[in-house]
């Protein structure tokens, strides 16, 4: 297994300063995952209110032998933001994988998911690359057509147009003749939404806090993260779920060698969520290049299971 170390805590200290230094203050989203983050949100993918991963699951599960038919066995897989690579073996299985190429920003917590799906999957040679998806990625020499896996519905934490940049990129990185299974999750009602998101056992507020708690750990901040408070809400009229931390009371802390002052009731937007629904999934499909293939819903059409196709030739990278 080779390992590739490729975020810093500059990145995070850079972020940190010029969100915090807006008028309406944000965090990038990608800076909930340090080694507790990633934690916290395999405790979030084991919630009852959170539907995604057990309907992904189950979909994956379902239609894993259609899905090989599909785009053939025998192909390196490569997932993006492969978190604790948990569907990953559903996957592996159907497909016959070779070679799988696991890519997130979680360092640590990828190295030792990657070490232990190597561990129970001796026939599948593992290389796990730790690093910003969204930035230039190399990947191994590998024999292509290649398949690209994006579950979680991890797409939706970008904004649209960030969205396309993105699937295109994967689009070049993965190269002619290439698939992508890709998880999204649909509009639904605001309640199931807003419950997935702010779970009665306080899981997802914890997820959430952690950021507070990561800018204090990392980056000498000094904020009493206890006068914050985690609010998940639907935002209808762009198909979102925000998250934000809310200051329950006046503050002035320091982070990052600068001094930041919030009033009460004052956020943090720490995540976008978005929601997409069928005909919204094929469209951005196609605008980024991609073709869609086919779509798998469960019976409430709760989340959405992709399988889109690259052209032959691709003429931009
Ligand atoms: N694929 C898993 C995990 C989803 S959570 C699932 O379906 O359950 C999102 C994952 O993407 C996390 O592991 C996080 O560390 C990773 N991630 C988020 N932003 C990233 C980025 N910009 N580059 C690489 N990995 C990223
Ligand atoms: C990783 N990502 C798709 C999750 C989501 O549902 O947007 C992250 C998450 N945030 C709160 N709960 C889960």
């Amino acid at each position: 297994m080779e390992h590739i170390v490729a975020e810093t805590s500059s990145d995070f200290a850079q972020a940190v300063l010029a969100g915090l230094g807006q008028p309406r203050k944000t965090i990038p989203a990608r800076f909930f995952y340090d080694e507790a983050g990633s934690a916290l949100f395999e405790d979030i993918t084991r919630l009852p209110e959170y539907y995604p991963t057990r309907i992904e699951t189950e979909l994956l599960r379902r239609h894993g032998m259609e899905i090989a038919d599909l785009v053939g066995r025998g192909r390196p897989l490569i997932e993006f933001g492969s978190g604790s690579s948990a569907k990953t073996p559903l996957m592996l299985e159907a497909l016959e994988t070779p070679v799988y190429v696991p890519i997130d920003i979680s360092g640590d917590f990828l190295a030792a998911s990657a070490a232990a799906l190597a561990q129970a999957h001796r026939q599948v040679r593992v290389h796990p690359i730790a690093g910003d998806f969204t930035g230039p990625l190399r990947l191994p020499v590998l024999a292509r057509p290649l398949v690209g896996f994006f579950p979680g519905s991890t797409l939706g934490n970008f904004p649209h147009a960030a969205a396309v940049d993105l699937l295109r990129s994967f689009r070049g990185t993965l190269g002619a003749r290439a698939w992508l299974i890709i998880g999204i999750d649909t509009r639904k009602e605001a309640a199931i939404l807003e419950a997935a998101y702010d779970d009665a056992s306080g899981v997802t507020a914890a997820f959430n806090l952690n950021l507070l708690h990561r800018v204090n750990r990392e980056l000498g901040g000094t904020i009493d993260v206890d006068s914050f408070a985690h609010r998940a809400l639907w935002n209808d009229a762009v198909g979102r779920v925000e998250m934000h931390l809310v200051a329950t009371r006046p503050m002035r802390f320091r982070a990052a060698g600068s001094v930041f002052e919030m009033a009460e009731g004052e956020s943090i937007h720490t995540e976008n969520s978005y929601k997409y629904t069928a005909e919204e999934t094929r469209l951005l499909a196609r605008t980024a290049g991609w073709q869609p293939v086919k779509s798998w819903f469960d019976a409430d059409q709760q989340f959405g299971l992709h399988l889109w196709s690259a052209p032959e030739t691709i003429l931009e990278p």
